[in-house]
């Protein structure tokens, strides 16, 4: 059997308030089968105003997402429309990823600013 087939889709989630700087991700790890949805949660207590999602895919390479000022998008590097980011106010950036893709495989970063 094709090997592609057993394998799944790993997120995972390092946040960056992991050490205590006010920004939390939920969850922060997740191995989930492809094909299927997922969302990520961000959540920030630093009054900021700004939000971001970061990918680092296998290369290691990170790579900008999104970006929230005020619940408004301001930016969108071209990440195809199976996700969408949520921001139900300013304090939170939620990515919620529909039919996921081997190639989605990584770790996710929330920050904010
Ligand atoms: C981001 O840009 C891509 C390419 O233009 C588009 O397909 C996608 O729907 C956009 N996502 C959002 C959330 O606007």
């Amino acid at each position: 059997m094709d090997s592609r087939l057993l394998c799944c889709v790993a997120l995972g989630l390092l946040g960056v308030g992991t050490w205590g700087t006010g920004v939390f991700q939920t969850p922060k790890y997740l191995l989930t089968q492809m094909g299927t949805k997922t969302s990520l949660e961000c959540e920030q207590k630093l009054n900021h105003d700004s939000m971001y999602w970061y990918k680092q895919d296998s290369k290691k390479l990170l790579k900008a997402m999104f970006s929230y000022n005020n619940k408004l998008l301001i930016g969108n590097e071209t990440v195809p429309s199976r996700f969408s980011p949520e921001s139900p106010d300013k304090a939170h950036l939620n990515l919620h990823i529909d039919s996921l893709e081997p190639g989605d495989s990584a770790m996710y970063f929330c920050a904010s600013s």
